[in-house]
């Protein structure tokens, strides 16, 4: 899927947002600057989430606990070693809210076997390529419409 600018990329985010569930886990791929945050601003604004979104780079994990259901945004593009990740807590948000992960790949592989994998990369002219892994449990969920 072709999201040409990043407009089009918050307004992929509110659809999505549309879609999202208890549980869930959203992974985003794809180099520095391609969008990840963008998407997940997008996806905050759709579920209400009224102020900044900051990128979670240095603190990890942000929490919008307020919201239906309640967002962990996570950045592990500084974790070195797949079991800092212990350290984040993680493990006893699944089921109540749902995870959206920049840099899964740090995690190590098969850490979210069930997530929605979304990979973004970016084209000649600028805009983004986005595609997806899709899971057992986003069956009929995707595409977000
Ligand atoms: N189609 C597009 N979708 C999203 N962002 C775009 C697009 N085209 C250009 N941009 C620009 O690219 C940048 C994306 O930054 P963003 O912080 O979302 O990336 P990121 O993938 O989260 O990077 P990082 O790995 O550093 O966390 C923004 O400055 C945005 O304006
Ligand atoms: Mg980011």
């Amino acid at each position: 899927m072709r999201i040409k600018d990043e407009k089009a990329m918050l307004a992929f985010g509110r659809k999505l947002a549309a879609a999202l569930q208890a549980g869930d886990v959203i992974t985003l791929s794809g180099p520095l600057s391609a969008g990840k945050t963008t998407l997940v601003r997008g996806l905050l604004a759709g579920l209400g989430h009224k102020g900044e979104v900051p990128s979670p780079s240095f603190a990890l994990v942000q929490p919008y606990e307020m919201l239906k259901p309640p967002v962990w945004h996570v950045d592990l593009y500084r974790i070195e070693d797949p079991s800092e990740l212990d350290e984040l807590g993680l493990d006893d948000i699944a089921g109540d809210g749902a995870l959206l992960v920049e840099w899964p790949e740090h995690a190590g592989r098969r850490t979210w076997s069930n997530a929605l994998a979304l990979s973004l990369d970016v084209l000649e002219d600028g805009a983004r390529a986005l595609t997806a892994e899709v899971p057992a449990a986003w069956e009929g969920r995707w595409p977000p419409r």
